[in-house]
């Protein structure tokens, strides 16, 4: 079994869809042992407490250079015995201690079809608005790992949702959580608790 850690810092819908697949038998290799938020106030603390989740909080602001909460953050996740670690919806940038201790066993969720609309500057409605500025006819979300380049690690799974006349970017983005991120990020949890990700270089295969 995998220790599975969850970072957030907001309202915490994706870990929602993952404590429900978990639920519903669907993270047969893995277990959510402890959710991480880089804001005491998150909602998705709550998410885990009353799901029996153990939690922890860790704020950039209580470190004078970052360096130390890399080091910090690294510490806490190896106490943690993690295995996988979700970014869901977490607003802190990882640095590369954190990235290279836990090299392709760092997952993410981003909301578009990457390589669009991602990068350094795009996270939260921005994606979305971008999406609706350019005229795309598709967006959609991506799971990926992490590595040091911005949204740059290797692909897990993708998947389209439609943009539909008149969408503002907060129709879109729920559009997009609900058809996209909620469906991809469980799924992706799930291969890599199976070991069905192979990865080379910057690509993956998964293996059904
Ligand atoms: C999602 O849009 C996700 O793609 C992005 O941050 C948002 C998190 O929302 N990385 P929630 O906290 O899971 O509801």
């Amino acid at each position: 079994m995998k220790n599975i850690v969850v970072l957030v810092s907001g309202g915490g819908t994706n870990l929602q869809a993952l404590i429900d697949a978990q639920n519903r038998g669907e993270i047969t290799g893995g277990k959510i042992t402890c959710v991480v938020s880089s804001n005491p106030d998150a909602y998705a603390l709550t998410r885990a407490q009353n799901n029996g989740i153990a939690t922890e909080v860790i704020r950039r602001k209580d470190y004078d250079a970052f360096e130390k909460y890399d080091a910090a953050l690294t510490e806490l996740l190896k106490s943690k015995n993690a295995d996988l670690i979700v970014l869901a919806g977490f607003m802190t940038i990882l640095g590369s201690q954190v990235i290279r201790a836990f090299e392709n066993r760092i997952i993410n969720i981003h909301p578009a079809l990457i390589p669009s609309f991602c990068g350094e500057g795009f996270y939260g409605l921005r994606v979305h608005e971008a999406a609706l500025e350019k005229g795309v006819k598709v967006t959609g979300a991506t799971a990926h790992f992490v590595n040091e380049i911005c949204d740059g690690g290797p692909i897990i799974l993708q998947k389209a949702v439609a943009v539909q006349n008149g969408d503002t970017p907060e129709v879109l983005q729920k559009r997009v959580m609900e058809q996209a991120e909620w469906q991809i990020l469980p799924k992706a949890v799930a291969l890599f608790c199976e070991d069905k990700i192979k990865v080379t270089g910057n690509t993956t295969e998964i293996t059904e």
